[in-house]
């Protein structure tokens, strides 16, 4: 059976990601302009939408990936990160932009944002798809750069799981309830 049949509803079509990946991507390419860009992608979630951001920044760039936890040992948000996978980069003297899918609650942003600023980048920023500032804990983190603000709905597909599943949807959609259950 067709993985489409559990979607309720289609948020964004691939068309309307598009449009917004275009326009970060062209605000991304003019503020780094005279910069030592350096993207960071947060595995899994944000695979999707770096591959398709990062072709659309006319900069000569460079690129990398970390995988983080959010979660201990339960499932309730620890707030602390773990790592899975680090970087291959010394960030030391880039302008680092991360990238991620959702900002939610921002914790996982927070303690990643106090780790890699150790390592002393020239500038670090925060890239998102979406934001659900309904959910933040953490009040003083912002995004500097948000592709679209969404209520407070748990969304699937562009990347982003439930249970692991549906990261391969080339829409933003709601799954139907009675998966959740
Ligand atoms: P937080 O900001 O630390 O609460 O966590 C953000 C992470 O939670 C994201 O990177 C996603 O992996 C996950 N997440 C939050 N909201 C959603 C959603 O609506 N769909 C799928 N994953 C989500
Ligand atoms: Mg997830």
């Amino acid at each position: 059976m067709s993985i489409h049949n559990d979607i309720e509803e289609v948020l964004f079509t691939k068309e309307q990601i598009d449009e917004i990946v275009s326009k970060l991507g062209k605000q991304i390419t003019e503020d780094y302009k005279d910069k030592n860009l350096l993207l960071i992608g947060i595995l899994k979630g944000s695979v999707v939408f770096m591959s398709d951001l990062m072709r659309k920044i006319d900069l000569k760039c460079s690129i990398d990936f970390m995988a983080i936890s959010s979660y201990g040992s339960s499932t309730k948000s620890s707030g602390t990160v773990r790592v899975l996978k680090d970087l291959t980069t010394d960030i030391k003297g880039y302008d680092v932009l991360i990238i991620e899918d959702i900002l939610d609650s921002g914790k996982t942003l927070d303690h990643l944002r106090s780790m890699l600023k150790l390592r002393e980048p020239k500038s670090l920023k925060i890239c998102t798809f979406f934001d659900k500032p309904e959910r933040r804990v953490v009040e003083d983190l912002k995004a500097d750069y948000v592709g679209s603000v969404i209520p407070d709905k748990f969304i699937v597909g562009y990347g982003l799981d439930f249970a692991e599943k549906y990261r391969n949807l080339d829409y933003i959609g709601v799954l139907k309830p009675e998966l959740y259950e």
